[in-house]
């Protein structure tokens, strides 16, 4: 039986293997673990599931020497310094696959709310400003049969570009598996859609020259991860009409504070991190996120492990 911390209740009875099979203590705080406080619960832990709200950087690691699995409740594993992990030969799991459909089916439903003016419209209803039909009030730019660029041809990238034939879309991928390139990408896409990992390649790869480069009449959606976009950038952009609008479910930082100059721009729609927040989703993204720390506490090879580098070593 290994000691282990979870730092959130999950969703669904997943948690329940583990508790079975490991002692496992789960944070019962409304909001992440507070750094310090974290660091002190990992400490003697051989186990450590984490979520994408929690730092899981290089001295948190270094303070937890029995550490020998950790499990991230997300995809993305930016959170964690995978370097330090695997210098420790930590193997870090993630939760891929699960997540995917939801994901997709958010960043094509932001698609339409932002290019639709669903919210305008609808505070428009609630607010008592819609007074009659009319034919030149809030018309937005229609999603079927545009051009939409996809920028990381992944799993998500991928099952956003299988909607979008429901669309009659023309869908430009540009990314490892992508043959436009990425110029192309932004000087024709009526929608870019970001389905990249963050890491220091990506790391504000929307930025003033890429958002002046995309049409005035085109819209950016992002479901990775806020710092892939450089928001003071985005900001002005949306300011000055270099682009129609954007839509966000991911900001760098989350939530954005009160006053950000974000919020004040117009023709922005954000949502709060909603990309795989389904009942169905978040229940598979627990079990995948157990069977990772179960099987990485067993000595077995996870499932999904994130640097699987760490078991091609020798001996
Ligand atoms: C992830 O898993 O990385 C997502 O951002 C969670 O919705």
């Amino acid at each position: 039986m290994a000691r282990c911390f979870v730092t959130r209740e999950l969703p669904g009875d997943a948690l329940d293997r583990l508790r079975a099979e490991h002692d496992a203590e789960v944070w019962d705080g409304e909001g992440p673990p507070p750094t310090e406080e974290l660091r002190q619960r990992v400490t003697g832990c051989e186990g450590l599931l984490s979520l994408l709200t929690d730092d899981v950087d290089a001295e948190l690691i270094a303070a937890a020497p029995e550490l020998r699995a950790i499990s991230n409740y997300a995809v993305g594993v930016d959170n964690v310094d995978l370097l330090a992990a695997t210098r420790r030969g930590i193997p870090v799991g993630h939760t891929p696959e699960v997540l995917t459909d939801s994901t997709a089916d958010l960043a094509v439903g932001l698609m339409l709310a932002v290019a639709r003016r669903l919210p305008e419209g609808e505070r428009a209803v609630h607010e008592g400003e819609w007074s009659t039909w009319s034919p030149s009030w809030m018309l937005g730019r229609d999603l079927h049969g545009a051009t939409v660029g996809i920028v990381g041809g992944g799993r998500i990238g991928g099952a956003v570009a299988r909607r979008l034939e429901g669309f009659r879309c023309e869908v430009l991928v540009a990314g490892r598996e992508g043959p436009t390139t990425f110029a192309e990408l932004l000087a024709r896409s009526d929608f870019i859609t970001l389905h990249v990992p963050l890491n220091p390649g990506t790391r504000r790869l929307i930025s003033e020259p890429e958002l002046r480069a995309m049409k005035p009449s085109a819209y950016l959606i992002n479901t990775a991860r806020g710092p892939i976009v450089d928001q003071d950038a985005l900001a002005r952009a949306l300011r000055e009409g270099w682009i129609a609008g954007a839509a966000l479910d991911v900001t760098d930082p989350e939530p954005l504070p009160p006053g950000d100059p974000l919020l004040e721009a117009p023709n922005l729609l954000v949502v709060p991190h909603l990309g795989s927040a389904t009942h169905r989703t978040r229940e598979a993204m627990a079990r995948s996120a157990v069977s990772n720390l179960l099987a990485g506490l067993g000595g077995e090879r996870m499932p999904h492990c994130a640097n699987p580098e760490i078991y091609d070593r020798s001996g």
